[in-house]
């Protein structure tokens, strides 16, 4: 396994591969774990090389403390990629991607980034449009992969791929879950034990909701939901909303031809955990 510091040398690497090879690549911010993983996974099975990015990108937190307590375990995740034999790891510092000015660009989404995380983490899509685009010219991958996890950083990936007209196949690929089914996230391992074991509320909820969607109209599930997390002793709901998964606009009544998800932000104390689920 290879890995780069400097974009030049990486680009020297991906340069010298041979015509035709197929380059297969999963971004992320590094404090890996088997959600990560599972990309790196379906990225081997399908491309001759896979390449792993890890940069804690500071353009897309909102929030200072969240990016000073995003948790770093570079030694971990470098023999974790290792033993999933992972061809290439670029781990920039911030300076060799923003020079000396981070800062994000600004992107039309097309309205996808005013939904949700959009509403309440302000400027988070431009940074990530920011730093995917900027990795998509640096890596030059065919295929790029991301988690539903974050199902609507995935359709703003599409939107701006499709927009500028960027040389890369969007992959998406299902949410890991531990065996209690909390989504599995790396700020996971910021819960206090009581938090942890209380995690499973949130897809449990999920569950119940998507249950509830077969009879009711979204304005009932969602109230049923704030419900559920009123005064509850460890969770404060940021959001519930129940959104068309194209337009990420949110529902009323069914239309039979869409798609739906349910799409939830909870914080235990300082930490924030987003989950969704399929309706
Ligand atoms: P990060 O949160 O590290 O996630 C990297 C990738 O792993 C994302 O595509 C995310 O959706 C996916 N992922 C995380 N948890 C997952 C889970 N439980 N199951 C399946 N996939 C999961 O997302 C980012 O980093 C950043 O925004 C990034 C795209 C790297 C840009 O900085």
């Amino acid at each position: 396994m290879l890995i780069f510091t400097e974009i030049k040398s990486l680009q020297q690497e991906i340069k010298s591969l041979k015509n035709g090879t197929t380059i297969g690549f999963v971004p992320t911010m590094g404090a890996l774990h088997e959600g990560h993983l599972s990309l790196v996974e379906q990225a081997k099975k399908e491309n001759n090389i896979v390449v792993v990015s890890i940069f804690v990108n500071p353009t897309q937190f909102d929030n200072a403390d969240d990016l000073i307590n995003y948790p770093k375990t570079i030694e971990k995740d470098l023999s974790l990629l290792k033993s999933f034999n992972c061809d290439i790891v670029f781990t920039p510092t911030s300076k060799e991607i923003y020079a000396d000015n981070i800062q994000s660009q600004s992107f039309d989404f097309d309205g996808l980034e005013y939904q949700m995380e959009g509403k309440f983490r302000a400027g988070h899509f431009n940074g990530v449009g920011t730093i995917v685009e900027r990795l998509f010219q640096i890596v030059k991958p065919h295929k790029a992969y991301f988690g539903e996890k974050d199902y609507q950083q995935i359709q703003i990936i599409r939107k701006m791929v499709e927009k500028k007209k960027l040389p890369v196949q969007i992959i998406s690929c299902p949410i890991h879950r531990e065996k209690d089914g909390l989504a599995m996230s790396s700020r996971n391992t910021r819960l206090t034990e009581a938090q942890r074991a209380a995690a499973p509320f949130i897809y449990e909820t999920l569950k119940k909701a998507k249950i509830k969607f077969g009879t009711k109209n979204a304005s009932e599930v969602l109230k049923w939901v704030e419900n559920e997390f009123k005064n509850h002793r460890v969770f404060n709901l940021e959001y519930i909303e129940i959104a068309d998964e194209e337009t990420l606009l949110p529902v009323e009544t069914k239309n039979p031809s869409k798609k739906y998800r349910a799409f939830i932000a909870v914080f235990a104390g300082k930490v924030r955990l987003i989950d969704n689920i399929s309706l």
